[in-house]
């Protein structure tokens, strides 16, 4: 599909230039040498309304501004505008992007410039109409987001597991989606007609887990007032979600064992046996068969439970999903109610892309949400982006990088780029203050981070 750009501005010379380099690149461009010709593009009953418009703010009628304030008022959403201010009108230049102009771009100007945005506009715009694609084809708030050559892989797998009663493993980091994933998986579903039950394992002791899987009879053990259905029960014909299966201690396992082997169980005091049609979905973050090998996880419930594995891989192995989950987070975390989303300026999603995301998917959705508010809603900086407790990071395990397989090369260049990373928060994102922090000259500096890949 061809775009059509507006080009507003009084000055025919403008509009030659403008409209010639914007033809190269392939878009169809219409003219307009007053504001109040644009209206008339945006009011008319004529369709389609054009896509974007270049405008000049200082035009002879109504000027950009405005336009803008009149095109404000019949909708609350960015505008598709881009405007072009006179260099050293920074007060009109903010006006203009307060009153919701994507972007501006100071005159007299570099055509590279001008393209440059207007491509950057068009990207921006295809990444939200994607995430309000996928919002309206989910029909809920659950919704993955990433479509990375991994993710794709693991969307396959949701959609080819969804429809039979296979037990599922996911495994990940803390953060990279595994509840999500639980949850979607249910939903999509033979079982979606009926519950989805979620039982912690971690958050109970022994004792407390068991009669919470599987209930208990009246007078089992002291407390046990009356008689109590478990989970399981509670979850038949639905799912059940087996959150951090790995903490459960090896008894547990085993009567967790017989209920996959055998869909029935008894509860804790009772000698009835109760048969469930349950499906399950358990989720880890441990490395379950290192667990295996020291003697904490029973070896014939990990196959039991690993019939279907899905793997979620790190963020940092996916950066390529950050702008997209960044959208999909401004959309979600709105600074008010029915404020349009937040926007993001380029220094500071350079900064989202090179962080190194150990709390992944949860850690980006917080640093979001947390810019929104630093941003006041408005355009986010590349400072409104913080990372609290940066220092407590990854240690470095090198017992640990060599029995990985780890290389030498890898291993070091992974260490040089965290290192340069780190260097640049501290100095701010200033090349020639982190080469002074670290002892080398920002020639050098330049040069190691386009060979570590990290800008
Ligand atoms: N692919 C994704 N698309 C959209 N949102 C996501 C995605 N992955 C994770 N999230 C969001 O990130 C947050 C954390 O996800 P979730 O709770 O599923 O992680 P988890 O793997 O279960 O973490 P933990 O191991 O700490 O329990 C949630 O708010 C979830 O909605
Ligand atoms: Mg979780």
């Amino acid at each position: 599909m061809t775009y059509r750009i507006l080009i507003a501005d009084d000055s025919d010379a403008i509009r030659d230039v403008l409209r010639e380099a914007l033809v190269d690149e392939g878009y169809d461009v219409s003219e307009a040498a007053s504001g109040d010709e644009v209206l008339a593009e945006f009011n008319g009953n004529e369709d389609p309304k054009p896509d974007l418009v270049l405008m000049d703010i200082r035009m002879p009628g109504k000027d950009g501004l405005e336009v803008l304030r009149t095109l404000r008022l019949s909708r609350d959403a960015e505008l598709p505008i881009i405007v072009m201010t006179a260099f050293g009108s920074a007060s009109t230049a903010i006006e203009a992007m307060k009153l919701g102009a994507f972007d501006y771009i100071a005159k007299p100007f570099e055509l590279e410039e001008v393209t440059v945005t207007v491509e950057r506009f068009f990207e921006r715009q295809d990444l939200s109409d994607r995430v309000v694609r996928l919002i309206a084809e989910s029909n809920r708030d659950e919704i993955l987001i990433g479509d990375s050559p991994v993710m794709q892989d693991v969307y396959k797998t949701v959609g080819r597991v969804a429809r039979s009663d296979a037990t599922v493993l996911v495994s990940g980091e803390t953060g990279t989606g595994k509840e999500l994933v639980a949850t979607v998986l249910h939903r999509n579903s033979t079982y979606s007609a009926g519950p989805l039950i979620k039982v912690n394992c971690a958050a109970l002791p022994e004792t407390l887990l068991e009669s919470e899987l599987f209930g208990h009879e009246k007078g089992a053990f002291t407390g046990a007032v009356a008689q109590r259905k478990g989970r399981f029960e509670l979850a038949n014909k639905g799912t059940i979600f087996l959150d951090e299966v790995g903490e459960m201690t090896l008894s547990t396992q085993k009567k967790l064992l017989r209920v996959l082997q055998e869909r029935e169980f008894e509860r804790v005091g009772g000698t009835n046996s109760i048969k469930v049609d349950t499906r399950v979905v358990a989720a880890t973050n441990k490395d379950l068969p290192r667990e295996i090998d020291a003697g904490n996880f029973r070896e014939d419930l990990y196959y039991r439970l690993n019939v279907i594995a899905i793997e979620l891989p790190p963020l940092r192995e996916r950066r390529s999903d950050i702008p997209l989950l960044v959208e999909h987070f401004l959309n979600k975390h709105r600074y008010g109610r029915g404020s349009a989303p937040a926007r993001i300026s380029q220094e500071a999603m350079s900064r989202l892309l090179a962080h190194d995301w150990p709390g992944n998917v949860r850690e980006l959705e917080n640093t979001i949400e947390r810019a929104v508010i630093m941003a006041r809603g408005g355009i986010i900086a590349a400072d409104h982006v913080t990372f609290p407790g940066q220092e407590t990071r990854r240690p470095v395990d090198v017992t640990q990088a060599i029995a990985d397989g780890t290389t030498l090369d890898a291993f070091l260049k992974d260490m040089e780029s965290r290192y340069l990373r780190e260097a640049l928060r501290q100095a701010g994102d200033s090349q020639t203050v982190a080469a002074g922090l670290i002892g080398i000259d920002p020639e050098e500096l330049r040069h190691r981070i386009e060979r570590t890949e990290l800008s």
